[in-house]
């Protein structure tokens, strides 16, 4: 069911610092930090050959990786992005299997159908799944 890897995602406690990191450091092309307020990150882009990474730090106080960060200080791998041809097929789909989907379908990062699925079912990993 599952194609491509879109994208891993890390959050951050410093994005600044991420991105001279992957920049400077590993030599990746980074794109300027991007503000989200309404999925509570700001985010930069690094783009690779064969997939992105996303660099995600809190916006507001409502971030949906502020526990996350609260638990893993120095920042780390948050979740993992597949893409799909079809999210209902794939949102019956994990419901079927007994998987434990967050919220509903909704529009991503990228402005393309999302559906996140439980870390507690996916071997410890909040897993991601982008209509493309
Ligand atoms: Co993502």
């Amino acid at each position: 069911m599952i194609g491509r890897l879109n994208h891993v995602a890390i959050a951050v406690p410093d994005l600044k610092v991420a991105i001279a990191a992957y920049r400077d450091v590993l030599g990746a092309d980074v794109s300027e930090p991007s503000a989200l307020p309404e999925h509570g990150v700001t985010v930069s882009f690094v783009t690779l050959p064969n997939t992105k990474v996303e660099l995600l730090e809190p916006l507001g106080g409502k971030s949906p990786i502020l526990s996350f960060l609260e638990k893993n200080r120095n920042g780390g791998i948050h979740h993992l992005c597949f893409e799909v041809s079809d999210i209902e097929a794939a949102l019956e789909k994990m419901t079927a299997e007994g998987k434990r989907v967050l919220g509903k379908v909704r529009t991503g990062a990228h402005g393309r159908p999302v559906v996140f699925v439980h870390p507690g079912d996916f071997q410890g990993t909040l897993i991601e799944l982008e209509q493309v």
